[in-house]
């Protein structure tokens, strides 16, 4: 599947993939088979000692009692409390050992969750919403914990109750076991049709859990628009709605829970009328003793016990196979773009980066975003990337670090295709600076450092003081605090802490997305500042707005509909008196 395949599509009638879902739960089980093994050991142990409890009191109605054997008597009740003091030191074992298994399988497929999908291509994140991949990782796998903690194990041990308990009762009264035999076809048939009623619900429910906090995340996000424009009424009231709906969702698959464990209890009394009709006849004509009956009507116990429990869980298994069925739908999504067999590692760029003749396209049946695309960036030199809005700009910036694929055409760093290189390696060459600068919850240091604690303080202060940065960082000391998405920043200060990092990380080639907005002069002279200090520095692609930039770049390359209009130095366009010239007259005509 692939990511055209949406994760959430609406198809009201999405059954549970049972095969992949079992699949991955199976796994994830087997993966941690020694602790879940020892746990159904315990489990095992403590059902066979309360098996012996209807034993016991057999012997004591119809062995100690007639015979006034009051030592025996002694000996039965001394046994029944051991059995059952045993009985619970198992139980508790086995909670304990559970508990820590299935946290433990949770931990680590929540980490393994996270790192496919942070593997994943940005397409997968532009066709996903953030606030779902959360619910995901949290809710989904958060469902399963109940299964592993308790269902998994309590499913094996009460199959084996059942068919002890059977089998005992098979043992000692052959006819008497035989008039059960009804109840299991029904039982059988009551279970399958709930879980197929029941399945496309549970896949709803799962979607709409995941829908209220992707909702949430995405409102919260834009806090700022939502209050702007007073609209957190209408926010407010589509939360609702998503609630409401949900809640229906969760009440429906409830009803048809209870409803379910409801006749499954009806079964019990109709069990329970049979032995005592049966047993009770053979009673009275002496075929039978009444120490016998007592012990089938407690085994009745023992046998409805993993069946009422069985029903509580299917509701369980749902839940915990539509989750297993969700994750192991964004488990099974392959990023496109992955390494090549045998990569090519980059360890920095010699000798130049290359674009000849590029087309691309986003989509296969959407128009090209860049047509024909040719340039030529030698070692330590940088080119300007200038043109209107939406023009391909950054298109161009992205294509060199494969965010996206392109369709026709060659991109080579020092004459090795781009696709045999290394992702990884790539990303690690070559830098960028983004137009939406994000940072991170943290120090301004640890954002310097992209919270790489290994790189040197001495590194940093290196970087600011060659880029002339000490002025606005005794302003904002290294040690401040920056909350989420640098909300406590202006975004002017945000540009001057990013291209501080792309001197601080070090890398030789640097992909600067210039932001467009002014700034008061102080700032716009530290970024400008830092800009040229990065020009100098490094080999850099540069999409300009600045009129410094612009002139400090060694050539400029004009882009417009996607096509490459005019490529030079800035003299050389001048001459032109073409697109260039045009646009830096308008743009910067009275700085200029
Ligand atoms: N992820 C995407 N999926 C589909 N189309 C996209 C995507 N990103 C950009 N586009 C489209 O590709 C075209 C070029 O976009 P690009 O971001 O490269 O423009 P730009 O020159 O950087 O513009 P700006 O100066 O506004 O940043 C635009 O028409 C845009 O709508
Ligand atoms: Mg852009």
């Amino acid at each position: 599947m692939h990511h055209g395949d949406h994760d959430d599509g609406q198809d009201p009638k999405e059954q549970i993939n049972y095969k992949a879902a079992f699949g991955l739960l199976s796994r994830l089980v087997l993966e941690r088979k020694g602790p879940f093994a020892v746990a159904a050991l315990y489990m095992t142990a403590a059902t066979l000692l309360s098996l012996l409890i209807p034993v016991i009191t057999k012997y004591i109605i119809d062995t100690a009692l007639p015979a006034m054997n009051a030592r025996g008597l002694l000996a039965a009740v001394g046994g029944y409390l051991g059995v059952t003091l045993l009985y619970l030191y198992f139980n508790y074992l086995q909670v304990a050992q559970l508990a820590r298994a299935g946290q433990d399988t949770i931990v680590h497929l929540k980490r393994r969750l996270l790192r496919h999908m942070l593997s994943q291509d940005l397409e997968f994140y532009s066709a996903t919403p953030v606030g779902r991949l959360t619910a995901r990782v949290q809710s989904d796998t958060s469902t399963l914990y109940a299964l592993f903690t308790n269902t998994v194990i309590t499913i094996l041990n009460d199959v084996l109750m059942f068919c002890v308990a059977f089998g005992v009762m098979f043992h000692f009264n052959r006819r008497l076991s035989m008039v059960l035999l009804p109840v299991f076809p029904v039982l059988v048939l009551m279970g399958w049709g709930y879980a197929r009623i029941t399945s496309p619900m549970f896949v709803k429910v799962r979607k709409l859990a995941a829908e209220v906090p992707g909702f949430l995340t995405e409102q919260l996000n834009g806090i700022g628009v939502l209050q702007a424009f007073s609209r957190e009424a209408d926010a407010s009231a589509k939360m609702e709605d998503l609630n409401k709906r949900k809640f229906s969702a969760e009440i429906r698959v409830e009803l048809y829970g209870v409803l379910f464990f409801t006749s499954i209890v009806a079964l019990q009394p109709i069990a329970t009328a049979g032995i005592f009709g049966y047993g009770g006849t053979q009673v009275l004509a002496g075929k039978m003793t009444v120490g016998v009956v007592v012990m089938f009507l407690l085994y009745l116990g023992y046998l409805f016990e993993p069946i009422f429990r069985l029903s509580d869980h299917l509701s369980v298994i749902q839940r915990s196979f539509s989750a297993g069925h969700r994750i192991a739908k964004i488990l099974a999504m392959k990023p496109r773009l992955t390494d090549p067999e045998k990569p090519h590692y980059l360890t920095s760029v010699r000798e130049a980066i290359e674009f000849r003749n590029v087309w691309m396209r986003y989509k296969e049946d959407s128009a090209w975003v860049l047509k024909d695309v040719s340039f030529r960036l030698p070692r330590g030199q940088s080119l300007a990337i200038l043109g209107e809005t939406g023009g391909g700009k950054t298109t161009v910036t992205s294509l060199l670090f494969r965010f996206y694929d392109f369709q026709k055409g060659h991109i080579e760093i020092d004459g090795t295709d781009l696709r045999k290189v290394s992702l990884g390696s790539l990303r690690q060459a070559i830098g960028l600076v983004q137009q939406d600068i994000y940072l991170f919850p943290g120090t301004v240091m640890d954002n310097l450092k992209l919270m790489d604690a290994s790189i040197p303080d001495s590194r940093v202060h290196d970087a600011i003081r060659t880029m002339g940065l000490d002025g606005f960082f005794k302003k904002h000391p290294l040690d401040k605090k920056v909350q989420e998405k640098g909300a406590n920043l202006s975004i002017g200060e945000k540009q001057v802490i990013s291209l501080a990092r792309a001197m601080v990380l070090d890398q030789e080639v640097l992909v600067l997305d210039e932001a467009t907005s002014n700034m008061d002069p102080h700032t716009e002279r530290a970024i400008t500042g830092a800009i040229k200090s990065l020009i100098k520095h490094k080999t850099v692609i540069v999409i300009a707005h600045r009129l410094s930039t612009v002139r400090s770049a060694d050539r400029i390359m004009m882009i417009s509909g996607g096509e490459v209009k005019e490529l030079g130095t800035h003299d050389e366009l001048l001459a032109r008196d073409g697109l260039y010239a045009k646009y830096y007259r308008l743009q910067f005509g009275e700085a200029a």
